[in-house]
């Protein structure tokens, strides 16, 4: 199959692909979705092929309009409705019980509930309103794989096999959606994302943190948290800054004989560049935004110098506000393997 690089201005072709039952990925805030109607249960198992995706693990369902998710639910509480006021469009997955037989088990896993979202990209907006019904989106990337921010990463890991891309430009945010269940008395976030904790306590009150992102011994309460994710072919560790372990690091790797790349910010990048193979910049000034932004990016872009390097040192940083989906990410890249000075 060909896969067709689509420019906004070209969207009735995309939409066209999604009304013949076709797969099209499309840009939003956080990364790249891979899109197929929701409502066309052929169309969805393409996209469980597609990704090489397990199929016991759920779709989020992309809206453009709020009454779209009042079809779908059953029960759409007053907290969840106030924080999608809030919040939507943008990176928040919110996860709601569903009417019985509405949605495919393809989307729900067979659950009874489902995720919704509403991105925050005009283009993709436009293309779900045109297209008339909602889409699924998982990440357009191969399963495993860190997910994509650009078109590219997208037609890099998914060519042949869609039938297109919407080429939105670079995501903003970097990774994925903050995902919050309201299936319990208490809300409980599932996934952390650019939407703090603390943002969504500000606005319904107290939410809980799902037991898995707190103790690595319990089993994840989505489905998709399970698995082994984000993670270039080259053996990644995690680098303590406050531990100023980066010359520990790389003198061992050196003594080790390890071909060495590195993925940190600037001031990083630029002591120890002469000493390694390849480095890309995480953060230009240390900051926690631009550092998500380009986690993803940077991971695939020094996986493009394999088979050339043995090791990748990626920066941490203090788990606390935006930093802990960031460190969510990386730890699960890294298999939670941090550098320690032997
Ligand atoms: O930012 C995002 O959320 C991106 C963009 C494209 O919107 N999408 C995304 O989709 O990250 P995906 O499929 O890669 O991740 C969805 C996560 C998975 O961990 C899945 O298991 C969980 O949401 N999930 C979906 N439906 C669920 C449900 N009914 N109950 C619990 N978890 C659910
Ligand atoms: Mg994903």
């Amino acid at each position: 199959m060909d896969t067709k690089i689509i420019q906004p201005q070209d969207i009735e072709v995309a939409v066209a692909l999604i009304q013949a039952g076709e797969l099209v990925a499309f840009p939003t805030e956080t990364v790249y979705g891979l899109g197929a109607d929701a409502t066309n249960e052929a169309a969805v198992k393409k996209v469980y092929q597609a990704k090489g995706r397990p199929s016991d693990n759920p779709l989020i369902v992309h809206v453009a309009q709020l009454k779209t998710v009042f079809e779908y639910v059953d029960n759409f509480p007053e907290n969840a409705q106030e924080i999608v006021r809030k919040f939507w469009p943008g990176p928040l997955t919110i996860i709601l019980p569903v009417k019985k037989d509405r949605l495919s088990p393809f989307v729900t896993g067979g659950l009874s509930t489902a995720a919704f979202r509403m991105p925050n990209n005009e283009i993709t907006l436009r293309f779900i309103n045109k297209v008339g019904v909602p889409l699924v989106g998982p990440s357009a990337n191969t399963s495993g794989r860190p997910s994509p921010t650009t078109a590219q990463h997208v037609f890099h890991d998914l060519k042949g096999k869609i039938a297109g891309i919407i080429d939105g430009g670079a995501a903003e945010v970097g990774i994925e959606s903050t995902v919050l269940d309201f299936t319990e008395k208490t809300p409980i976030i599932l996934r952390p994302g650019a939407i703090t904790h603390a943002q969504i306590e500000a606005v319904i009150g107290k939410v809980q943190v799902d037991k898995h992102l707190v103790e690595a011994s319990e089993t994840p309460k989505a489905p998709g948290m399970k698995y082994k994710h984000y993670a270039p072919d080259v053996e990644v560790q995690m680098i303590d800054a406050t531990k100023q372990n980066w010359q520990a690091a790389i003198e061992w790797a050196h003594g080790k004989k390890l071909a060495v790349g590195v993925l940190a910010s600037k001031t990083i990048v630029t002591k120890y560049q002469s000493e390694v193979v390849a480095v890309y910049t995480l953060t230009e000034h240390n900051q926690i935004e631009e550092a998500m932004h380009t986690l993803f990016s940077g991971l695939r872009k020094l996986d493009e110098h394999q088979p050339a390097l043995d090791i990748l040192f990626v920066e941490t940083f203090a788990e606390q506000g935006l930093a802990i989906a960031y460190m969510n990410r990386l730890k699960k890249a890294a298999g939670q393997k941090f550098f320690c000075a032997q």
